[in-house]
């Protein structure tokens, strides 16, 4: 339905049910991670091979006003959580005004962003003035060393700084620790303390296979859902949205909770309610796919309105039921590395 103020139409914020998009096995898809760039100022060992990566050329990366029409075209059909990403988002210049210009689609409900820190702590005061939503920072140790290990840079002082921002400007903030084979017990406890000392989520995550080289079958460890119950005995399940990544524990005595994040064993597929775009414009319907349509080929042979809407729906009314079958279809030869996905 068309609102009318003062004589003028002017479009209706609220997707009309039957646009609304929902995927073949009923999931409603409300989230859409945006990946802007895949160029990232760390070299994560769990994201990128250790010869480096070529990355993408300019004119290959969709411009901010493709992204921005995309935005627009897809919270008109009910995607109403936008998550920035990257490789690292504020490596690309301009990233804040783009973000600026996202917060005020009415159709966009909430604004994120997943980034590394390193160079975040002086964009702290604009995001807070834009209403961000929620920062997602990845930090993965709190020992210097430790830290120029797995990133391949000495860092990890920028990264802190970015970490004390956010808890000074009471910014909603969640840390993200990928558990690599080595990661020690130590390590998990030292960090599980930041959310005893802070109202934030500290999330330990599961490694998956994205870092662009072919590792062969993973090392067999303890589950992680195995290994922090052992460590913290006392932690309780807390009640969060359906289709949260993370399962979140609370723990007598802290002040934010423990997140669990089991990506790798696919736990959160049946209510998965997101889609991703990539730097180079492809658009997944799953982590694990190879990208199923090709956006940025259509925007730039002139594709209008309805047929990118009819073309996302086709897509999404074709996914797989979750990303075990989605990697058993989709073969590749090499591991993309996750600074392409974008997360
Ligand atoms: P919230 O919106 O705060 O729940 O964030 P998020 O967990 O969706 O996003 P974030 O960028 O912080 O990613 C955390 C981890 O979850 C990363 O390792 C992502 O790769 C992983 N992840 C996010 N979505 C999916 C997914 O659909 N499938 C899998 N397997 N992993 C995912
Ligand atoms: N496995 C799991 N998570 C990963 N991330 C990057 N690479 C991997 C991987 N191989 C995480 C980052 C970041 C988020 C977007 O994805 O730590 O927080
Ligand atoms: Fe950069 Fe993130 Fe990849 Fe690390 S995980 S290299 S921070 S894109």
């Amino acid at each position: 339905m068309t609102a009318h103020h003062r004589g003028t139409p002017i479009p209706d914020p609220k997707p009309r049910q039957s646009q609304r998009l929902t995927d073949n096995h009923g999931r409603p898809i409300t989230y859409l991670r945006l990946a802007i760039t895949d160029r990232c100022n760390l070299r994560c060992r769990y994201c990128m091979p250790t010869g480096g990566v070529d990355f993408v050329p300019h004119a290959e990366v969709l411009s901010f006003e493709e992204l921005e029409r995309l935005v627009r075209l897809l919270s008109a059909l009910g995607v109403s959580k936008i998550r920035i990403t990257g490789g690292e988002p504020f490596a690309r210049r301009g990233c804040l005004p783009f973000m600026r210009r996202l917060r005020d689609i009415a159709t966009v409900r909430s604004l994120h962003v997943t980034t590394n820190g390193v160079e975040t702590g002086r964009h702290l005061d604009e995001l807070a003035e834009l209403g961000i939503a929620g920062i997602n920072l990845s930090l993965d140790t709190l020992d210097r060393d430790r830290f120029k290990q797995i990133t391949r840079r000495d860092q990890l002082q920028e990264v802190l700084a970015t970490f004390k921002g956010c808890i000074e400007r009471s910014l909603p903030l969640k840390i993200n620790a990928v558990v690599l084979e080595d990661t020690t017990d130590k390590e998990i406890l030292t960090l599980a303390d930041l959310s005893r000392l802070h109202p934030l989520s500290m999330r330990f995550i599961e490694k998956m296979p994205f870092s662009g080289e072919n590792c062969g079958r993973p090392r067999t460890t303890i589950p992680l859902r195995e290994r922090l119950h052992a460590l913290f005995p006392a932690m309780m399940p807390v009640v969060g949205a359906p289709s949260s990544t993370a399962r979140l524990f609370a723990i007598p005595g802290f002040a934010g909770t423990i997140g669990l994040i089991e990506g790798n064993s696919r736990r959160f597929c049946a209510t998965c309610n997101k889609i991703r775009i990539t730097p180079t414009g492809m658009l997944k319907t799953c982590l694990y796919d190879n990208g199923v349509l090709d956006l940025k080929g259509m925007l730039r042979s002139g594709a209008n309105d309805r047929d990118l809407t009819e073309a996302v729906q086709a897509v999404v009314a074709c996914r797989y039921s979750d990303g075990l079958e989605t990697e058993a279809n989709c073969t590749r030869s090499i591991a993309p590395t996750m600074a392409s996905i974008g997360g």
